[in-house]
């Protein structure tokens, strides 16, 4: 007998259920989606490039629009009845029974949320993110829902963007990560499980860089930076079989992410052959008149039809001149069914023409137990540990008294965040819920929100605080954002904590009582003033419905801190765009020129690229997170000082736990391109390794590298490395100083 090869066992495998669906007479995908464009009239191919928003937000839009074919999707159609009704309409009484694909934004949870996107990037373990997405996927399909606006991958590197809440982060390979996790997780094996949903990676593309952090606005991108940044989660979401893909709101280079037929036809199609559909976001496509890109209705239909859009959300320029222009032979009939077609192929994925409605209403989906543990965990590994002086964390059996202090402690809205619209504020279990739990006897809990709202800026609520702090043995204080600060059009130009919260901090501090601080932010805060006179510091961002019990039990030690951040924090504003990966620059600073004294001297200490006036660096680098142990990293050793094309190359040091208790490390490995023909980030994460060890125990953390782990795209945009020399970089975070390096050449032919 011979074996085959894998991939040609596949190959054979689908030959012959082709073979076999033909001899039953079974239509493949291709022969359904064939046979219904030679049904369907130009009206009703139109109908299903129209995606309506059911309410006030779109225009009227009746059954019999449904009845007549007019209508291909719903964003947000209602509960599961409306649904129901809706589809029955399309399925049963339109012509020829297109089903409805219901759309709906399913972010970070449907009904158990998780914690923010960007929190969950901050977990660092995408098997778990995954688990969330199925999860999510599971209580959204069994309220009907077919598809979710999610997952968003755009890179950010600007915390005054509230979107950055919903991204993966400043990280393209922790973003390829996350967008994997997501689309294998909503998507499971088979689209049409019940319990999967279709995802859609979007804001297609680099929306995440708009000047200045306000929303909407304008990028410039250049294309090798955009292939080396912002299109490898979209790409490698596409390598993971995402169903759909959502344009963005941006003007990219000049042309709006709705028309770019380089993006959308070169790339998406030609390139990463993506075979799903691209739908738009939420009138983008007519924004085109106000960018100043498209004359008129009719224009955008044109545009966006030539670059690719195959679906319309709300704005119905498809629905008023398609036909038209058609009909005016500007637009070729092959192109709309190539379009109608894509969409068609996504329903019969999704098993809609066979099951077009919910499953069997199932009360104990939502808020299902195994749900929320996973809630828990992913909470709970998606807070880091900042800060942790005189290990006042876990709590020490000496504490018999904590006060907990600050609103965000006891807000389940805010603890919910940003886009999380079936999310409930009331299902979430608060720190101060979880807290009352661990209440005995031997350990009292007193609460005092000292603000009404973390915005408030009256001061009458401080005394009662301080009054509680003095008497506790520690103090947890709650500061950040509420959910309303983060999200779509929820840009900051300051990121210091709002109201008096600061000044709530102030007088905390003065009673000596140990504090630990808890961020609960939907992006990265400036608190350099805050973070020097409080022993602890968690960064808690949203973490969802289960955010209290994950904070208590990571408190406590009955869990542990493993999270890594997915951004770097800055000192102050000003610093902003700050981000790991960048350029050396002609002139970089040099490390001595930290700490640079406060106000603004009259003459520069050297002719480099710094500030005046604030340090260089980040508050906390990307990478970087605490854990209740310490770790060692040394003795890094590469199996050769060169890599030949083809070969591949070890990397491997000792880690050791020097601490006293069991923890979870994470070993990044970055690589520096010394040379290229273009200039190089001065280091970039291409992979990490979680690492449990007990106390005094080491091991060997062995990575493997291969020429692709060292390609990006060139000056002349052909992909590949690039001959020379490397640094290989070990370490606990992006920052210099927790990094063991070594050199190594590049050897091509
Ligand atoms: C957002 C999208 C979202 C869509 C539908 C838009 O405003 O940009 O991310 O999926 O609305 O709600």
């Amino acid at each position: 007998m011979t074996l085959l090869d894998p991939s040609l066992t596949k190959i054979v495998l689908i030959i012959n259920l082709f073979a076999v669906q033909c001899l039953l007479g079974v239509p493949t995908d291709q022969a359904r989606i064939d046979a219904l464009l030679e049904k369907m009239t130009l009206a009703e191919k139109v109908g299903q490039m129209s995606q309506y928003n059911l309410g006030s937000q779109d225009r009227d839009v009746s059954e019999s629009d449904v009845r007549n074919g007019m209508v291909g999707s719903f964003l947000n159609a209602g509960d599961r009845e409306s649904k129901q009704r809706l589809q029955q309409i399309a399925v049963d009484e339109s012509r020829l029974g297109i089903p409805l694909i219901f759309g709906r934004d399913v972010i970070h949870g449907y009904r158990t949320i998780f914690p923010i996107p960007l929190a969950q990037s901050a977990s660092w373990n995408p098997e778990l993110v995954k688990a969330a997405a199925a999860v999510a996927a599971r209580e959204a399909a069994q309220m009907g829902i077919h598809w979710t606006f999610s997952p968003m991958l755009d890179i950010s590197r600007d915390p005054r963007w509230g979107r950055i809440a919903e991204s993966p982060g400043e990280d393209p390979y922790l973003g390829t990560l996350m967008a994997k996790a997501m689309v294998e997780g909503y998507q499971g094996n088979n689209l049409d499980d019940p319990n999967t949903i279709a995802a859609c990676a979007k804001h297609y593309v680099g929306y995440g860089a708009a000047e200045g952090g306000r929303d909407y606005n304008t990028t410039w991108i250049p294309e090798q930076y955009l292939r080396n940044v912002y299109l490898r989660p979209f790409k490698a979401a596409v390598e993971a079989g995402v169903a759909t893909v959502m344009t963005g709101f941006n003007d990219l280079n000049g042309i709006p992410a709705s028309a770019n037929v380089f993006t959308l036809r070169q790339i998406l199609r030609d390139e990463w052959k993506f075979n799903g559909f691209v739908v738009s976001d939420w009138t983008s496509m007519t924004e085109m008149i106000l960018h100043g890109f498209c004359v008129d209705t009719a224009d955008v239909a044109l545009k966006s039809a030539i670059a690719g859009v195959d679906m319309e959300m709300v704005s119905h320029s498809y629905q008023m001149y398609l036909e038209q222009l058609v009909n005016e032979g500007a637009i070729n009939i092959k192109l709309i069914d190539e379009m109608v077609a894509n969409i068609l192929g996504v329903k019969i994925k999704l098993g809609l023409f066979e099951n077009p409605y919910p499953p069997a209403e199932d009360k104990q989906v939502l808020l299902h137990a195994d749900h929320l543990s996973t809630a828990r965990q992913l909470a709970a590994e998606s807070m880091v540990l900042l800060k942790n002086e005189g290990q006042v964390l876990p709590i020490q059996p000496s504490v018999k008294r904590i006060a907990i202090i600050g609103p965000l402690a006891d807000d389940g809205d805010a603890q919910i965040g940003t886009w999380a619209p079936d999310g409930r504020g009331e299902d979430a279990i608060t720190p101060l819920a979880a807290f009352k739990v661990i209440e005995s006897a031997n350990l009292k809990i007193e609460y005092v929100a000292g603000l009404e709202h973390p915005r408030s800026t009256s001061t009458s609520g401080f005394r009662k605080a301080v009054k509680a702090v003095k008497k506790a043995d520690l103090a947890f204080v709650f500061v950040g954002e509420d959910e309303l600060l983060s999200g779509e059009a929820h840009n900051r130009a300051f990121l210091s904590l709002p109201g008096a919260q600061a000044e709530l901090i102030a007088e905390i501090i003065k009673t000596k009582t140990p504090i630990v601080l808890v961020i609960m932010a939907g992006r990265p805060l400036t608190i350099t003033e805050y973070i020097s006179e409080c022993e602890g510091v968690i960064y808690a961002w949203h973490p969802g419905t289960m955010g209290g019990p994950a904070l208590v039990d990571l408190v406590t030690g009955k869990s542990q801190f493993t999270a890594r951040l997915p951004v770097v924090l800055p000192r102050t504003v000003g610093q902003i765009p700050l981000y790991y990966a960048h350029m050396n620059t002609g002139r970089p600073a040099t490390k001595d020129m930290l700490g640079i004294p406060q106000g603004t001297p009259q003459d520069p200490i050297a002719y480099l690229s710094y500030y005046l006036d604030a340090d260089y660096t980040p508050l906390f680098d990307f990478g970087f997170g605490l854990t209740y142990s310490t770790f060692e990293y040394s003795k890094l050793e590469l199996s050769s000082r060169e890599m030949k094309s083809g070969e591949t190359l070890t990397a491997s040091c000792t880690l050791q736990n020097t601490g006293n208790s069991k923890a979870i490390e994470t070993a990044q490995l970055y690589i520096r391109d010394r040379f290229g023909s273009l200039t190089r980030p001065v280091k970039e994460l291409i992979g990490y390794q979680r690492i449990e060890l007990n106390p005094g125990e080491s091991t060997r953390v062995v990575f493997e590298l291969s020429e692709s782990d060292l390609a990006y795209w060139k000056q002349d945009l052909g992909f590949g490395a690039e001959a020379g020399e490397f640094h290989l970089m070990v370490g606990s975070s992006a920052n210099d100083d927790d990094l063991l390096l070594s050199k190594f050449n590049l050897v091509t032919e």
